[in-house]
C-alpha cells in the first residue's frame, strides 16, 4: 500500500529485444490495472549487467524498452515508469536484505541454475544475488502485487520469504506481495521447440516473435512454428506446438479455446497459422506505430524518464529510511 492505495511492481530486462511471451505474458496485463493501482514499472538496467553487455547496445535497448512500455499504452502519469539505475535505493536496499538472504535459497533459484549453465566463464556474484535485488525492486513500493509471467513466480515466492523474515524481526515494515499471473498467456512457448519457453537468449530466431518484427516477418514465423504431425486444432497436452498457438489466438483475437478448435474444425494446420500470424500482426501494429512515433519525440521521452525517476525515488527512500532505522543505522543529521 501506498498513500492509502494498493500498489504495484514490475520490470524487464533491458537485454535483447521484447518477445510475444514478454507482451502476452506481462506488459499486455499492466494497462488494466493503472486504475486500481500505485503502479511502478522499471527498466531493470541494473539486472542486466549479470550477463556481459556492450554499453551503448544497453542504453540503446533500455531506451527503446522504456519507449515500448509506453508504446503498449501505459500511461506516463499514472503509471511510474523508470530506470532502475536512476534510483539508487534499489542498490542500497538489495545490500541490506542480501544479509537476510540465505546461500541456500539462492541457489536453489531456476534462473540462476540456467543462467549460470549458459555463461559458464561468467558466474559472477552478481548472478548469485540477482534475486535479492528483485526483492528490493518490489519491496521498496510496499508492492501488493506484482504482474508476471509464470517464470518469474519462485523469485516472488523468494521475495515474500524475505519480507517476512524481516517483519518477524523488526515488525510491519514490507508489505508481503502476492504475484499476479493470468491463467492463458502466463507461459508462452518457442515456435520452434514448444516444450521450452519463449525466450530472449534463444538463438533461433525463428523461435520468438519480437515485438518488432513487422507482419511479414510474424506471418512467415508462424507458418514455419513446429507443430504435430496429426492435422487436428485442439488444445491438449500432448499438442504443445497447437496448443501453444490455439492460446496465442485466443488472446489476440478474445477467443476462448472451445470457439477457435470449433472454428478451425475440420481446416488444416496451413490455414490456421496464417490465421495466427495475421491475427499478431494485427494486434502488435497499433503499437509498433506508437514506438517509432514516440522515439522521434526525444525531448518527451527524456521528461517522462526525469519526472518519473524523482517520483520513483520519493517512495523508495520512504521505504529504505524506514529499514534503515528498523535496523539500527545512525539518523541522519539535518
Ligand atoms: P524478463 O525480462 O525475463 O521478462 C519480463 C516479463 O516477461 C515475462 N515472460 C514471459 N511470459 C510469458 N511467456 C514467456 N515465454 C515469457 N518470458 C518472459 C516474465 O515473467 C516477466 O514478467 N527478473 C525479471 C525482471 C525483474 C522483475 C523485478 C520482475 C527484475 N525485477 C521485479 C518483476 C518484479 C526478468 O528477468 O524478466
Amino acid at each position: 500500500m501506498l498513500n492509502g492505495k494498493k500498489s504495484l511492481f514490475s520490470g524487464m530486462q533491458a537485454t535483447g529485444t521484447l518477445h510475444l511471451g514478454n507482451y502476452l505474458g506481462a506488459l499486455k496485463n499492466w494497462i488494466e490495472l493503472e486504475d486500481e493501482y500505485e503502479s511502478f514499472y522499471c527498466v531493470v538496467d541494473m539486472h542486466s549487467i549479470t550477463v556481459r553487455q556492450e554499453p551503448a547496445e544497453l542504453r540503446r535497448k533500455a531506451r527503446a524498452l522504456l519507449t515500448l512500455y509506453i508504446a503498449a499504452g501505459l500511461n506516463p502519469e499514472k503509471n511510474c515508469i523508470y530506470y532502475q539505475s536512476h534510483v539508487p535505493a534499489h542498490a542500497e536496499l538489495s545490500w541490506i536484505l542480501n544479509c537476510y538472504a540465505y546461500m541456500g535459497e539462492l541457489s536453489r533459484m531456476t534462473q540462476y541454475k540456467d543462467k549460470a549453465s549458459k555463461n559458464e566463464n561468467n558466474i559472477n556474484a552478481g548472478l548469485f544475488t540477482y534475486p535479492v535485488l528483485m526483492a528490493a525492486d518490489i519491496l521498496l513500493f510496499q508492492s501488493d502485487i506484482v504482474p508476471v509471467g509464470d517464470d518469474q513466480k519462485q523469485h516472488i515466492e523468494l521475495t515474500r520469504d524475505i519480507a517476512q523474515r524481516f517483519n518477524s524481526i523488526y515488525g510491519d515494515v514490507f508489505t508481503v506481495p502476492e504475484p499476479y499471473i493470468k491463467k492463458t498467456g502466463a507461459r508462452i512457448m518457442s515456435l520452434q521447440e514448444p516444450t521450452k519457453k519463449m525466450s530472449k537468449s534463444d538463438e533461433n530466431l525463428n523461435a520468438s516473435i519480437f515485438l518488432l518484427d513487422d507482419s511479414d516477418t510474424i506471418i512467415r514465423k508462424f507458418k514455419r512454428a513446429v507443430t504435430d504431425s496429426d492435422n487436428e486444432i485442439r488444445h491438449s497436452s500432448d499438442k504443445p506446438g497447437i496448443s501453444n498457438l490455439i492460446e496465442i489466438y485466443g488472446i489476440a483475437t478474445g477467443k476462448s479455446i472451445a470457439e477457435t478448435e470449433k472454428e478451425f474444425e475440420g481446416k488444416g494446420y496451413g490455414e490456421f497459422k496464417i490465421a495466427v500470424g495475421e491475427s499478431v500482426a494485427a494486434m502488435l501494429k497499433p503499437v509498433q506505430d506508437r514506438f517509432y512515433e514516440l522515439e522521434k519525440d526525444k525531448a518527451y521521452i527524456d521528461s517522462v524518464i526525469k519526472n518519473n525517476a524523482e517520483k520513483a525515488s520519493y517512495y523508495a527512500n520512504k521505504t529504505l529510511r524506514k529499514v534503515q532505522k528498523k535496523i539500527g543505522f545512525p539518523e541522519r543529521i539535518r
